[in-house]
């Protein structure tokens, strides 16, 4: 999915340069070459290399989107790609950070929010400047699966999904969800709408059933959008999995919050206010991803 993401950055001209790079000989070539003679179709004028594990290529990148690492297959959870991912992610933030000190990094590799929060201690870099893609992709199928029920346009529909980025710790907040700002709850029944819930949190986990493998579109769209609010400076508010300091009722964990995403990466989290059955979910979301990163003390990266 890194090269859907790049895909996505080049059509919207995000940036003048692209790296693409990957640990497989003249594989992130190949993805840039066969992307580059899309140029003349589609029109952008982004350049895009590809590199194998050339990190001096990517000196003073200003966004970095990490995807390296393995997939689940079906019937994998997120959770147990910890023991591959982890010194992948660690290695390669590392690297990163080397030739781009001052780089943005969002993390989309699984799990998504351990990995954040291991760049982030592994990193020491300012917290704002550590981002982690799960919650723009929960809420963007939350609000799929939501026009579905309503037969509507996805584009009329509010959704937000926060917490982990687990097929048990995402919670789509449905009381917040709305139809060109009539809320949803008044429109669909309650079994509806917890089966909504329900299909977006294994919403990846079907796919993963259907392909075989992780999907790629939506999760490189919604990378894309990330990097776009970014760089374009918009200020958009989006779900992300940031370093929480008491917001939300918790400290020293990555977890998926509403954020402002400007071009100093995320610069404020956005209080949507919890009811306590919300905050209960959120914090039994932050009780499972702690655990899951108190095994990054268990292995050797
Ligand atoms: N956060 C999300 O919402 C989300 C969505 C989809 C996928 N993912 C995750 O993203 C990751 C990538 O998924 P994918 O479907 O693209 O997998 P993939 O196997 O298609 O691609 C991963 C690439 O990483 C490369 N790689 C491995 N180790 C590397 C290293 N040390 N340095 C550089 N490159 C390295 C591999 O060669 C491979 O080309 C997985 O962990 C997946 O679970 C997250």
């Amino acid at each position: 999915m890194g090269a859907t993401t790049a895909d996505n950055i080049a059509r919207k001209e995000l940036a003048e340069e692209l790296i693409l790079l990957d640990i497989k000989e003249g594989f992130a070539e190949g993805k840039s070459i066969d992307m580059m003679q899309t140029a003349a179709l589609l029109g952008f004028d982004t350049k895009i290399k590809g590199v194998t594990n050339d990190y001096a290529a990517t000196a003073d990148t200003d966004v970095v989107v990490i995807t390296s690492g393995i997939p689940r297959k079906p019937g994998m959870t997120r959770e147990e790609l910890i023991g591959t991912n982890a010194s992948i992610v660690k290695g390669v933030t590392e690297n990163i950070l080397k030739y781009s000190p001052n780089a943005i990094i969002v993390i989309v590799s699984n799990p998504m929010d351990t990995m954040t929060y291991l760049a982030l201690k592994a990193s020491g870099v300012p917290k704002n400047r550590i981002i982690g893609m799960g919650g723009i992709l929960d809420s963007s199928r939350f609000k799929f699966y939501l026009s579905q029920a309503l037969n509507s346009s996805p584009n009329d529909l509010h959704g937000v999904v926060v917490g982990g980025h687990g097929d048990t710790t995402m919670i789509p907040l449905t009381r917040l969800a709305t139809l060109n700002g009539l809320p949803v709850s008044n429109l669909l029944s309650e079994d509806v709408l917890n089966k909504v819930a329900a299909d977006t949190m294994v919403g990846g986990a079907t796919l993963t059933k259907l392909i075989g493998t992780s999907a790629w579109y939506a999760p490189g769209a919604a990378s894309a959008a990330l990097v776009e609010s970014i760089v374009r400076d918009e200020k958009k508010v989006f779900p992300c999995c940031v370093a929480l300091d008491g917001e939300y009722g918790q400290k020293d964990i990555c977890l998926g919050v509403p954020v402002v995403l400007g071009k100093t990466g995320w610069e404020k989290i956005v209080d949507y206010k919890l009811n306590a059955a919300e905050q209960e979910a959120f914090n039994k979301s932050a009780d499972a991803v702690r655990n899951m990163n108190s095994v990054l003390d268990t292995l050797t990266l």
